[in-house]
């Protein structure tokens, strides 16, 4: 079996959504085989590209330039959708992404354990939204979509902990602010596919948060780091701009999240 950094930059070189998200969940599941048979293959060395391959269509647009619609009308929830779809496909690569860029940090089993699982549930979540889509007459890549989603990897490609920070410690957990309100229009609309869909997707985000908290806390032990004090340098380094409230402060703690994180931040 490939050791587990180059299964990740397989996926990261695999450009089609629905290709790079079959390729991810056939890994996850190879992996998480291997690991319960106690014949993990070994975590290894990668050379992941900067930017992960990508499909021709959607076009990416700088965020000014992606039209705004309003979610009250039947084109603005396929729009709505189709950001969403563009988020997750963004967040199967998040995920690959830190095992491939960060192997050679020493770290627990139970680390690529989380970030696997995580990975293999954005897959899925990605092939959720485009079900959704397909199901409205529409499909991933026939809107345009945010450009620049891949900035948060990028600024913090040389250091784990700035990655902790701002990808599930921010963007991930700003999902859960905003999943509940998505709901609701799908409800109201009486979108029921969408409506399970996006409840999938809400309830597993909080684990991808609190992996995120937990290797965050774990490495701030490793480097005898105060985790908050940490946290708010390195979100003020990497995160450009401030968190918008309101927060969803049951959820955030259920994630690992306390207050003091995030509201100091907030503007
Ligand atoms: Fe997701
Ligand atoms: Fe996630």
């Amino acid at each position: 079996m490939m050791p587990l950094a180059q299964m990740a930059e397989a996926v990261l070189r695999t450009a089609e959504g629905r290709e790079k998200t079959a390729l991810s969940r056939r890994l996850a599941a190879q992996w998480q085989a291997a690991r319960a048979a106690g014949n993990a293959p070994p975590i290894g060395r990668a050379d992941p590209p900067l930017h992960p391959a990508r499909p021709d269509a959607p076009e990416l647009l700088s965020p000014r330039d992606v039209p705004r619609r309003r979610p009250g009308t039947p084109e603005g929830r396929v729009a709505l959708l189709h950001a969403v779809a563009h988020i997750e496909l963004n967040a199967v690569d998040l995920h690959w992404d830190v095992i491939a860029r960060f192997a050679h940090v020493p770290m627990p089993m139970g680390f690529y354990d989380d970030w696997v699982k995580a990975a293999d549930e954005e897959s899925k979540h990605f092939n959720l939204m485009a079900d959704c889509l397909e199901e409205l007459g529409s499909q991933y890549g026939a809107l345009p979509a945010h450009a620049g989603m891949w900035r948060a990897a990028e600024d913090t490609r040389d250091d784990l902990m700035g990655r902790l920070a701002v990808v599930p410690m921010v963007l991930e957990a700003r999902g859960l602010d905003v999943t509940p309100g998505m709901i609701e229009v799908f409800r109201r609309a009486k979108a029921d596919s969408a409506v399970a869909a996006l409840e999938t997707i809400y309830a597993e985000e909080v684990a991808h948060v609190a992996y995120g908290s937990k290797w965050f806390h774990f490495l701030c032990g490793r480097h005898d780091e105060d985790p908050k004090e940490r946290f708010h340098a390195l979100v003020g380094q990497y995160f450009h701009g401030g968190l918008k409230p309101p927060f969803n402060e049951e959820k955030r703690a259920e994630a690992g999240i306390p207050p003091d994180f995030y509201w100091p931040l907030a503007v």
